[in-house]
């Protein structure tokens, strides 16, 4: 890949990962994604980050359409995880680092990682800052952003932050800038990303929102390792917007209804339940755990609240794909949620006791009274079904 010019002296290198769909083996990529770098060229030329080991032809590529690799100074390493640091080893053999840089956490997931024996390392403090000649470099520790290790970049003179996987989005595209993408495209992508990666750590998000702040970080360019580079200072302004927002998790008349079906009971329970929350003046997302991907719903309950659960007993419990979710979900921490639970049985019915233990252990508001049908629903169960959505849709008129 040709390096891109973001300003004078700072390229984007890496690589676009055009077929990625299945993003570190949790959650969909529709769209593919990147593995982004950066290069900053001064007296002492710096690479920060670098790409997952298939790709490392590609990002010597990118550094050689600017410079010869030999020629880069320093590394710095602002998170672990091998999407960034896979391509550590083959770097550290093509450029001969004088120095590496990382936060204290990172240096002990490197030894970790690479077992290595001499490299040159060494551990920058937050809020430390690095001279590169011309252009001077401040970082910043981002822990548990989402790794104990995170940390980022920021150049004060020229307002660029490199940002990690903070506001990064799974967007593979020919267009590397944020203005140059449709703005619904990169909400969605960046919320599909925040809340499926993200989103346990809302209150370290909101944290080190207030800490970048408070110390003048007020970026015109945020250059993630993940997706397109946010140009501007309004664009920049909408990414951190979107991030506090997504930490907030504010109840919203959003209600995310997903269920499992055997004999298709708990399906019409669950389309009944939909058209009955609709009438409430609810926005509604039914989802079948078949034909949705777990983190397609996680996507959709981030900005929900209220989460309702479908499923038929089986073997005195769920079945397995509602069982996954929940898992899943639960993984996730979401905040500030009312839940429900709905489901058929044959003879014993412990589905529904089931999903309100795993609803109240994620600290989900349980209003209703779960409501459970043997075998086959009739008008009648309809009619509880309905006082259900009624009593979830008033519990959630009173948070908004
Ligand atoms: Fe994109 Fe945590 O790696």
């Amino acid at each position: 890949m040709q390096a891109t010019k973001i300003i004078d002296g700072f390229h984007l290198v890496g690589a676009i990962d055009w077929n990625s769909r299945d993003f570190h083996g949790y959650t969909l990529s529709p769209m593919g994604t990147t593995y982004n770098a950066y290069l900053v060229e001064d007296e002492k030329t710096t690479l920060f980050d670098t790409v997952k080991a298939e790709y490392k032809g590609e990002l010597l590529c990118g550094i050689a359409s600017v410079i010869d690799p030999k020629k880069i100074d320093y590394l710095v390493i602002q998170h672990l995880e091998l999407d960034h640091a896979g391509a550590l080893p083959a770097l550290i053999e093509a450029c001969q680092p004088e120095k590496i840089f990382t936060s204290s956490l990172g240096q002990k997931a490197m030894e970790s990682h690479f077992h290595y024996k001499d490299w040159p390392v060494q551990v920058v403090k937050h809020g430390e800052t690095l001279s590169l000649g011309k252009r001077t470099v401040t970082f910043y520790e981002t822990r548990m952003l989402h790794w104990p290790d995170s940390m980022v970049s920021w150049f004060a003179d020229e307002k660029v932050l490199i940002s990690n996987d903070i506001f990064g989005q799974n967007i593979a595209a020919s267009e590397r800038f944020s203005d140059q993408i449709p703005i619904h495209t990169m909400e969605r992508a960046m919320r599909e990303y925040y809340a499926n990666i993200v989103n346990p750590y809302a209150p370290q998000t909101l944290k080190a929102i207030e800490t970048l702040v408070a110390a003048g970080v007020a970026p015109e360019y945020i250059c993630p390792d993940h997706g397109v580079i946010f140009r501007g200072a309004d664009q920049c302004a909408f990414a951190v917007q979107k991030y506090v927002e997504f930490a907030e998790q504010k109840p919203t008349n959003k209600v995310v209804i997903f269920y499992d079906t055997m004999w298709h009971s708990t399906e019409k329970m669950a389309r009944v339940l939909a058209e009955c929350f609709r009438e409430e003046g609810c926005t509604v997302k039914l989802m079948w755990c078949k034909a949705c991907h777990h983190s397609q719903i996680m996507s959709e309950i981030s900005d929900a609240g209220a989460v309702v659960v479908g499923c038929p007993t089986h073997n005195n419990g769920i079945l397995p794909y509602v069982a996954g979710t929940l898992q899943y979900i639960k993984g996730l921490r979401p905040q500030n949620k009312i839940g429900g639970a709905f489901g058929s049985f044959g003879w014993s019915g412990e589905s529904t006791k089931v999903l309100a233990e795993w609803l109240t252990g994620m600290g989900f508001d349980m209003p209703a009274t779960p409501v459970k049908v043997k075998n086959v629903p009739t008008h009648a169960d309809y009619e509880q079904l309905k006082a259900m959505a009624q009593a979830i849709a008033k519990a959630l008129k009173a948070r908004l």
